[in-house]
């Protein structure tokens, strides 16, 4: 197995590896899972894989799940079906940056996405190193956010378009979850920034030393969460894939986020994204 780093801040290129050979072979996977953790996305081209080879490669970090508003193929469980067509143009869920699934009391840990059709030019995805964009941050603001705690909800992203009641019974089922703002990486002890899109307001952030009087509150925190929900938008942190057929990604979703660039319709993308259930942040 080759490992080409593709740019300084995250990502590198697997070469003389083929998948479906990991499902079986220990030692190769326990290679792969090395480089995720180092290099935090991994891509790899040309991979002729079984949607049951996709399921059972993702299963060797752990359990699958699937999605509650973008379905799963009806015969593969876990296989998240991220398609794009013309019959499909409002879904637009994935062009804003993010990590999986953070309005999960145990957002996932990563995930492996095979491009099955791609447009011939646009439709690529771009991760960002949030440990890298932790580390950055001016020595102030780490100290204001080191207990911060805040609020993700799937109510507010996936349920806002939707009818009322449809949108209250997503969020009864799945209830806003709380997370740190930076979070300790539970494989490699790294502080990670941890807020996203999916981020709504900060949970504790109303105390005597922060808020004189009421009005305080929401701008002084909106502005920081904004700030720092901005991080993964720094083209430094940044790495940018072109997809073709049969590449497959595979990433850290506690340590990155990705957003997936938008800028192919009325062509045709249909990905396929096997999600691996995580743990409680800390
Ligand atoms: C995702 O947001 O998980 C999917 C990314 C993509 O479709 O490129």
């Amino acid at each position: 197995m080759r490992i080409e780093q593709l740019t300084h801040a995250v990502g590198a290129e697997l070469t003389g590896v083929n998948l479906a050979d990991a499902v079986h072979d220990d030692g190769l996977f326990v290679e792969i899972r090395a480089a995720l953790l180092q290099h935090r996305v991994l891509f790899l081209r040309d991979q002729e894989l079984s949607r049951a080879e996709h399921v059972a490669f993702a299963r060797r970090f752990g359990e699958l799940e699937d999605h509650p508003v973008a379905g799963s193929d009806p015969d593969h469980p876990g296989l998240v079906r991220i398609y794009r067509t013309p019959e499909q143009p409002n879904d637009r869920y994935e062009n804003a940056w993010h990590s999986d699934a953070t309005w999960r009391e145990a957002p996932q840990f990563g995930a492996v996405l095979r491009c099955v059709e791609c447009p011939p030019v646009g439709g690529d995805t771009m991760w960002a190193n949030m440990v890298l964009a932790y580390e950055t941050l001016p020595a102030h603001v780490k100290t204001e956010i080191a207990d911060l705690v805040a609020r993700h909800s799937i109510e507010a992203t996936f349920g806002a378009n939707m009818p009322i009641e449809k949108r209250l019974a997503l969020k009864a089922q799945y209830p806003d979850a709380e997370h740190p703002v930076v979070r300790t990486h539970p494989e490699t002890g790294e502080k990670v920034l941890y807020v996203n899109v999916f981020t709504t307001h900060f949970t504790n952030f109303h105390t005597p030393e922060r808020v004189r009087y009421g009005q305080d509150a929401n701008p002084g925190a909106a502005d920081l969460l904004r700030y720092l929900i901005s991080q993964a938008y720094i083209p430094e942190y940044q790495v940018r894939w072109r997809w073709k057929p049969n590449s497959v990604a595979i990433w850290d979703n506690t340590a990155t986020q990705h957003y997936a660039v938008m800028d192919y319709p009325p062509s045709h993308r249909k990905m396929e994204r096997a999600g691996i259930i995580g743990s409680k942040p800390y």
